[in-house]
């Protein structure tokens, strides 16, 4: 998809679609007025009739005739001014794409009334709202025809509009690269077909580069945590090490984890046949580490990053890992295993171990790690706890920036309690109560001193009911705040 940026009233444009941006309250766009004045009223009757005041994500489509410039004019609401934010800058796009996709190849938007800092934000949303995940079906499956988004404004500088443009494009390419990652069925994308694609990414990019442990070289480093989760399964697991080094020498060294269960049936203590169907999404963290990687190697920000992922099967073969066992992680801490169906947090023992070994300055971690998180915040908000409160609060800032729904929870040191074991230094489950909480708990054993968060995106990493502006399936959720958040480090 190309991002163009028009200098000329959006009417005077060859496009299929205009969208005109409406907040709340306030007069059409000058250009929607002019386009009124040629269809004779017909568009602000159109208004009047269906009642559109500008409310957020209230429409009015009109279609117009054939002497021009456009087939269809659409006004999009925004909602009142001051309750604008990024969140609503992406929504708001993907909106635009749900109306305008399937009949445009060539979309324009009125961006005159909007504040320029949305603009990132919102050719990310434009871009995201095209992704469709057609591939497994026979037809092909594509249904959006967008190709070109032109964005009309006079206050935004062509310097200002090619950075920006750069940037979301990159962003969303990641994104949809991380949906893709998630949306493969777990018999495709196994643990050796994601390291896989971590190695095609770093070959993608002078400035990555990738190194692939396997079974018998996991075993030997001293990971027992990831060997024992995938003692079940007769796909071999892998550990994924992918590492960015910036153009410029850079001091600054940090960690992002991702969580890479390919499939989580819950092991011995299995899941219900409900709760199994969509564990294909529980190695979205580390699709999220995958995708920002890749990003980085566009958008090279001057920092070192290690992207980290366990990545294996949960499954329930004759070897598979039990209640009562005790295994070793990397960093020499044992875990009594309670529930096999905890087995994240257990393949991340080794993970956060690892990279606290690198010497990093900061970790964050990514997991679908508790249906807990997702009891306590619903399924939008992504929960986030860590050992520092600037750090944490950094991560926030980055996910306000970009529009995405997270949440802190006290890292509260009364629940270790929880998982105080007898026969090993910590146990992997406590009882019922604060499950994100304490599943945070576990991973700080392993964290060290280091500043560290976590990021629980239990929730809002797969959707099952579509909305405006997020299509049944992955969502892709975290690379745009992580990416950002790398990018300000
Ligand atoms: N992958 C799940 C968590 C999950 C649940 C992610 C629903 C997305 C949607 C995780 O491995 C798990 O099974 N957690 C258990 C932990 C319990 C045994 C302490 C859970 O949340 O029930
Ligand atoms: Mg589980
Ligand atoms: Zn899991």
């Amino acid at each position: 998809m190309e991002f163009l940026l028009i200098k000329r009233d959006v009417a005077d444009v060859e496009s299929d679609s205009i969208v005109f941006l409406c907040y709340e309250g306030q007069r059409l766009p000058a250009s929607a007025r002019k386009i009124d004045r040629k269809l004779g009223g017909f568009l602000s009757d159109k208004v009047k009739l269906s009642d559109f005041k500008g409310g957020f994500g209230k429409t009015v489509l009109v279609d117009t005739p054939g002497d021009f410039n456009t087939k269809t004019v659409v006004l999009l609401g925004l909602g009142k001014k001051e309750n604008f934010g990024s969140l609503e800058a992406f929504r708001a796009a993907n909106i635009a794409v749900a109306r305008t996709g399937q009949r445009s190849r060539i979309v324009s938007v009125d961006f005159s009334s909007v504040d320029r800092s949305f603009l990132k934000v919102f050719l990310e949303g434009m871009a995201c709202g095209t992704y469709e995940y057609g591939k497994l079906k026979s037809s092909g499956g594509k249904k959006n025809r967008i190709e070109r988004i032109c964005v009309a404004s006079r206050k935004i500088s062509a310097d200002y509009f090619s950075t920006e443009a750069a940037h979301a494009s990159a962003i969303s390419k990641s994104v949809a690269f991380s949906r893709d990652l998630v949306n493969d069925p777990p018999n495709i994308l196994t643990p050796s077909v994601l390291a896989e694609h971590a190695l095609s990414i770093s070959e993608g990019s002078e400035h990555l580069s990738c190194r692939v442990l396997d079974r018998e070289e996991i075993r030997q480093m001293g990971m027992g945590g990831l060997s024992a989760v995938s003692f079940g399964s007769s796909e071999p697991p892998r550990f994924i090490h992918l590492s960015y080094s910036p153009p410029v020498k850079s001091r600054k060294k940090v960690a992002i984890v991702g969580k890479g269960i390919t499939f989580d049936s819950g092991g011995l203590c299995l899941k219900p046949a409900d709760s199994m169907r969509t564990m294909k999404m529980d190695m979205s963290g580390a699709a999220v580490v995958l995708g920002t990687m890749k990003a980085l190697g566009e958008l090279t920000p001057n920092i070192n990053v290690h992207g980290i992922v366990p990545a294996t099967e949960n499954m329930t073969g004759a070897s598979a890992y039990k209640p009562d066992d005790v295994v070793t992680a990397l960093n020499g801490k044992t875990i009594e295993i309670i529930n096999t169906d905890a087995e994240g947090r257990v393949a991340l023992s080794d993970a956060l171990s690892y990279a606290v070994r690198l010497g990093v300055s900061e970790i964050v971690d990514l997991a679908t790690l508790t249906g807990a998180c997702i009891v306590g915040l619903g399924l939008h908000n992504a929960g986030v706890m860590g050992n520092n409160t600037n750090l944490v609060k950094s991560v926030l800032n980055s996910a306000n920036d970009v529009g995405e729904k997270m949440w802190e929870l006290p890292l509260d040191a009364e629940l270790k309690e929880e998982i105080r074991s007898r026969v090993a230094d910590v146990k992997n489950v406590g009882s019922r109560w604060g499950g994100a909480i304490t599943a945070a708990l576990f991973l700080e054993n392993f964290v060290s001193e280091v500043p560290w968060v976590h990021i629980d995106i239990a929730g809002p990493s797969y959707v099952e009911k579509s909305s405006d502006w997020y299509q049944y399936g992955a969502t892709g959720f975290g690379v745009r705040t992580i990416v950002n958040y790398l990018m300000k480090r």
